[in-house]
């Protein structure tokens, strides 16, 4: 599979290419800082893995950035099947109540950032025959809660096009997965206290490659999220304004 990665200099996303290197995929690697994507590129040559055809600057806070990095990549790569998007941001909601700056740059990478990248890459993937566009949103989308009430706003409007993607052109041939991780032990998360049921990059990854080879349109990761967000879901708005989850 000839694959576009964005963010996977750290985190879940690197955990992704890794695994995705050690099968045999072919990555093209896009990032906002050129130094991490060249120490990336050089982890995954140095566990062995030969099909890398580059990298290129792409910050999801810069929309010109975007064209000439998908096509360095389309170019690279001859033809595209798999568009993967693990880059994004989180700052605790105290810390965005407090600097409005801030909360725009949130907006900017996770929303409005997110959203253009994929309008960009999708042509690409649409001409090669549809493939699979795989996005990571956050379960923080699946119900207004006030811990996260700026962050998983980000995340539900990214969560509503990715679902309304796979509605469009599911039929033409590209499969949308929308990437819902819960608590997962990362760079982002570092410092706060884990949840139960919290995870790690490794496993998580595992779960979403199976997903993308599926095709399957939603995946919560790790997999237990899914009930937790069933129950919350469900919760009456009075019970929602009482607790602090
Ligand atoms: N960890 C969790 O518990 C959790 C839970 C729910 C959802 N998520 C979502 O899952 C995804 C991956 O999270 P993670 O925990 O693996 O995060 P992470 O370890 O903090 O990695 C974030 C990645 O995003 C990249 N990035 C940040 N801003 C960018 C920008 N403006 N342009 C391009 N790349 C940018 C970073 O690149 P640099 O190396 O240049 O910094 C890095 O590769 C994110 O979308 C996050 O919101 C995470």
């Amino acid at each position: 599979m000839n694959t576009i990665i964005l963010g996977a200099t750290r985190g879940m996303g690197r955990a992704l290419a890794r695994q995705m290197a050690a099968r045999g995929d072919t990555l093209f690697l896009l990032g906002r800082d050129e130094d991490q994507l060249a120490h990336s590129a050089a982890d995954l040559q140095a566990r062995g893995h030969e099909g890398l055809p580059g990298t290129c600057v792409c910050d999801l806070a810069d929309a010109t950035t975007f064209a000439p990095a998908l096509s360095a990549a389309n170019a690279a790569l001859g033809t595209v099947d798999c568009v993967v998007v693990t880059a994004g941001l989180f700052a605790p909601q105290d810390q965005l109540v407090a600097d409005l700056a801030l909360t725009w740059r949130l907006f900017d990478v996770n929303l409005t950032g997110t959203i253009v990248f994929c309008e960009a890459a999708r042509p690409l993937l649409l001409a090669d025959g549809g493939g699979t566009l795989c996005v990571f949103s956050s379960v923080a989308g699946d119900r207004g809660r006030k811990p996260v009430a700026l962050y998983g706003a980000s995340k539900a409007g990214l969560s509503y096009y990715l679902e309304a993607m796979d509605h469009t052109y599911r039929g033409a041939g590209m499969r949308t997965v929308c990437v819902k991780p819960g608590f997962v032990r990362t760079g982002m998360t570092a410092g706060l206290k884990p949840p139960p049921f919290a995870g790690d990059p490794d496993p998580v990854a595992r779960r979403v490659l199976s997903a993308i080879d599926r095709g399957t349109p939603i995946v919560y990761a790790p997999a237990m999220w899914r009930w937790v967000m069933l129950v919350i879901r469900g919760l009456p708005r009075f019970v929602m304004r009482r607790i602090g989850f």
